[in-house]
């Protein structure tokens, strides 16, 4: 036993110097037996190939993004059908319908980012959400899928990453509160892949004496971890064939939304997303575009202006389309993409990363200062042979929860989540109070459990009362 200690320690020096990195072993000699375990289990899961390529290309020699030599605007299933697409939305709207009654559906949410902009302490699915109640994103999520269950009288399994930073933290979150009225058995949770993190020399960096400093791999990272987990074959065993993949920051996404789930379904889809028309130009969100016939997200931070700015002849942007992160996943992609092997591309991100110094102490850097590798999941849309992309109304389904203050914080989130339950009080007939400016002039929240969508508020109108300015309204 104690020579297979020895002999994993040793090789782990010896794979370390061959990459230059056996600096993080300058403590080892100081652990205990379980802190070296520790440490050598972020070692042995180190790609030390792929860390060589990605600090080559990445921080010793970057290339700038060569951008597609042609680019067109994708075709875009429009938020409002015309007269020829009527029918089809109908009939999407019935498949995906049946197709969550029938349990082939499945949520998803990636959970396992670190936060940092928001700065809040434990995983962000615990932030207090909504505006009446202060229902954390977990709770109301977990309502909006038990509504869904007992509106087609189906289990709806919900799929939740984590990572490692958060995990623990968000399965006991979920136990101490009876998981929020769902079946245990219906909620799996699962991490994602590690990277570590190298200083600007392209060195790794500790985050003690016996851990790497490392983070999770990016959102692209849930395509690998969904089959590694088990919760891919866990699916099939459910007969589960579509993925509804969101984010955890966005309280009010759609955790199911059957006519995009049916559109998907009825053309075949691998992968398909949610799109926004872009507020201007340069907003800060990736376009969507046609490059060799799939559909591309290309970065915001990728787009020379000239094209940001292209219009084309009928005098819309050329790319007009943003991405807010919300997707169709057919079971069978990310099964095929496992078998037969696939990566997504690496990218990296100049942040703050707390390390231990030459002493062992640890160091809170005041700015950026060591690199992040992340992969991000609409790359994958380029491995996918059949994607359609559904224009969503931003204001009905995206108001994400990113920032401490500002643009896009629980503050602006908050009033978005207000004014869109304003708007369906509005069509089921209740006069809402508005300032001069037009904003709401109450707090109002409408449960999951009491409508998920507008016509479910609209079928339940006699149930409202009418409201005066300065209300506190919460429909549970
Ligand atoms: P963001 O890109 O906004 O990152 O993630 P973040 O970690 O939440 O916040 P910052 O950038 O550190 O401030 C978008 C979504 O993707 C998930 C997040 O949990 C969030 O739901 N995500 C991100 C992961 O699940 N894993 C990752 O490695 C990164």
């Amino acid at each position: 036993m104690a020579q297979t200690f020895k002999s994993r320690i040793d090789a782990a020096t010896r794979e370390l110097r061959n990459h230059n990195q056996e600096h993080v072993l300058q403590f080892v000699e100081q652990l205990d037996r379980s802190q070296r375990e520790i440490l050598l289990d972020d070692l042995e899961q180190l790609d030390l190939n792929l860390l060589d390529r990605l600090i080559e290309e990445h921080i010793h020699n970057p290339q700038p993004f060569e951008l597609p030599k042609r680019i067109d605007p994708p075709q875009v299933y429009p938020a409002k059908p015309a007269s020829d697409l009527e029918s089809k939305y109908r009939q999407a709207l019935d498949r995906g319908e049946n197709l969550i009654a029938e349990h082939k559906v499945a949520a998803f949410t990636v959970a396992g980012g670190q936060g940092t902009r928001l700065n809040f302490d434990g995983p962000k699915g615990n932030v207090p959400a909504t505006p009446v109640r202060n229902k954390t994103l977990f709770r109301l999520f977990a309502e909006t899928v038990l509504a869904v269950q007992r509106k087609y009288n189906c289990v709806l399994p919900w799929y939740i990453m984590t990572s490692r930073a958060n995990h623990e933290d968000t399965v006991r979150t979920f136990e101490q509160n009876d998981h929020f009225g769902l079946n245990p058995g219906d909620v799996f949770f699962f991490r994602q892949g590690m990277m570590p993190c190298v200083d600007t020399e392209g060195k790794l960096m500790l985050a003690s004496p016996e851990s790497l400093a490392m983070n999770p791999d990016g959102h692209g990272g849930s395509l690998r971890a969904l089959f590694r987990s088990g919760a891919i074959e866990d699916m099939a065993r459910r007969g589960v064939e579509y993925i509804s993949y969101f984010q955890i920051d966005n309280p009010l996404v759609y955790v199911v939304d059957p006519l995009f789930i049916g559109l998907h379904a009825l053309d075949n889809a691998d992968m398909s997303s949610k799109a926004v028309v872009k507020a201007e130009p340069l907003e800060k969100v990736g376009n969507f575009a046609l490059v060799d016939n799939k559909v591309t997200v290309i970065e915001y931070s990728d787009l020379p202006d000239d094209l940001a700015y292209k219009k084309r002849s009928n005098g819309r942007l050329m790319l007009e389309y943003g991405s807010i992160a919300i997707h169709v996943i057919s079971r069978s992609f990310v099964e095929k993409l496992n078998q037969h092997g696939f990566s997504l591309p690496w990218h990296r991100a100049f942040k703050k990363v707390p390390y231990i110094d030459k002493t062992a102490h640890l160091v809170s850097p005041e700015n950026p200062n060591a690199y992040k590798f992340e992969s991000f999941v609409f790359d994958a849309l380029r491995l996918a042979d059949h994607s359609i992309i559904l224009e969503i109304e931003r204001a009905d389904q995206f108001a994400p929860i990113k920032n401490a203050s500002g643009v896009d914080s629980l503050q602006s989130s908050q009033q978005l989540q207000i004014e869109r339950a304003a708007r369906w009080m509005e069509r089921a007939g209740i006069k809402v109070p508005r300032r001069e400016d037009g904003t709401v002039d109450a707090l109002i929240e409408i449960s999951p459990l009491f409508a998920l969508d507008d016509h479910e508020l609209y079928d339940k109108r006699r149930q409202l009362r009418e409201m005066k300015a300065g209300d506190i309204v919460y429909l549970g």
